[in-house]
Formats: structure tokens, sequence, C-alpha cells
């Protein structure tokens, strides 16, 4: 596993685009992207090497992380929504070209299961991009979450919903349902990038890269994968034990 500290959430970004450019610019590559707030600096970052770059995305396919059950794909917090609005919508990627599940299909279990074929036989996903809850979740894989999951319909944490709130008129109108990549097919992504900025995460982070592997700490499962970059902010990572590492 490989950790980098940054200084400030603008290099985060840099260091994780960096990531993600080799990739994209390496050849036809399958994208796994994750909404929320900490990779929009790094789309900003990718699309801005679009704009002044030339960096392509054409060659690329994506599948998001996870979608709130009952969200209509117009509702403007919809990750279907959100990711266009925040990336896609700014780059070559072709919208066809990216997938999620159906938050609003009549049958939830049957779209979770479309959803995971649909990943495995495009190939399965090249870099795995991921934020982490302050509890510890990874997609919407929460506390409890068996390692081994696939994708599935799941509860909301409370923790979670009112840590999303801020993105919804009230708490009230956050989703308690979400359709999400489960662990197991987390794991199988050949790379996963996850990124972390702020002091809200450091607990997790700490639990996740140091503590048992444990579904009580979902992200914790990165310390069962053989390629890992993290890339955090010093806040982030202030609860991290290696100061090799230049968490001090
Ligand atoms: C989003 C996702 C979640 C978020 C996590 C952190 O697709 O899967 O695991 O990455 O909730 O959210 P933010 O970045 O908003 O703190």
């Amino acid at each position: 596993m490989e950790i980098r500290i940054e200084a400030h959430v603008a290099h985060v970004a840099v260091s994780a685009a960096d990531v993600l450019e080799s990739y994209v610019r390496s050849g036809p590559v399958t994208l796994g992207l994750a909404t929320g707030s900490t990779p929009v600096p790094t789309y900003r970052e990718l699309i801005r090497r679009h704009r002044e770059e030339g960096l392509s995305f054409a060659r690329s396919r994506a599948f998001l992380l996870d979608e709130y059950v009952g969200l209509a794909r117009s509702h403007p917090e919809s990750y279907y929504s959100v990711i266009r609005s925040e990336f896609v919508s700014h780059v070559d990627l072709a919208d066809t070209a990216v997938q999620s599940p159906a938050g609003q299909a009549a049958d939830p279990e049957q779209e979770a299961a479309r959803y995971e074929a649909a990943i495995r036989s495009a190939g399965g996903v090249d870099v795995q991009v991921l934020g982490i809850g302050s509890n510890g979740h990874i997609g919407f894989n929460e506390p409890g979450e068996h390692l081994d999951s696939r994708t599935h319909v799941g509860l909301l944490a409370e923790q979670t919903r009112t840590d999303n709130a801020r993105f919804f008129e009230s708490i009230d109108d956050v989703p308690r349902r979400c359709i999400t990549q489960g662990l197991g097919t987390i794991r199988e992504a050949r790379h996963l990038l996850l990124i972390a900025t702020g002091a809200a995460k450091a607990d997790a982070l700490a639990a996740a890269l140091h503590g048992p592997v444990t579904s009580d700490c979902p992200a914790s499962v990165l310390q069962l994968h053989d390629h890992v970059t993290v890339i955090a902010d010093k806040a982030a990572a202030s609860r991290l034990q290696r100061a090799g590492c230049g968490a001090a």
C-alpha cells in the first residue's frame, strides 16, 4: 500500500489526478468513480487538464460506486446527476460510457444484480476512486457489511444520512436505501485509489489502515488488496502512525 500525505487539498487533487491521468493516457480504461465531496477537486483538476493539456477521456468508460434508491436520475443529488455536473459533462467522456445503478428501478435487488453483471462483463474496473465515510464506509458499505459482499441494496447508516444531509434541504430528504457495489466487488478493481481530506476522516482513515480488518470498518478491506494508493491531506492523515509518511 502506498500512502501519500499532501499538505493541502489542492495537492491531493493533483496527486490523485496524476494517478488517473496515467491510466487514461495508457489506452482504453475502465474507471471506477466515487461521488460525494472528496473527489470534486480531483475531478476539477482532470477537467482543467482536459481543457488546457488535451487530456482525452474518449477511450475511457466508467462505473459509479453507488446510487440512492428512490431518487429520479433528474434529481440534482442523484449520483447519476452529480457525476455529470461535477465531471462527465465537462470532459469528452461519452455520457453513454458512464454507468450507474438505476435508483428508481422497480426491483432494486434485480437492478443490483444487473449492475454487478455489467461491471463483470465490461472486464472489471482498472482503477477505482474511493472516498471514505466518517464511519469507515466505502461505497455505501456501512459498518457490519460482509467483507465479500457483491452489489446489493443497502440501508444507509444514520451517521451517513446525517453526514449527507448537507446535500439536501433536510435530513428527512436523505434517502434511506441505496444500491452499492459490495466490498467484494470493489476489491476486484485492479487498483484502489482512496482519497481522504479533512479532520472528520482522521479516525476512520486510521482505523482503515492500521486497525484490524473487520466489517466494523468496511474500508479496512483495503488491507486485503495488493494495489492500493491512499492520498490524504494532513488533517485526514493526522491519526496515522507512520511518521515516515510525513504525517507529522
Ligand atoms: C460516494 C461514496 C461514499 C463517499 C463517502 C465520503 O460515491 O461511495 O463512500 O465517498 O461517503 O463522502 P464525502 O466525500 O462527501 O465526504
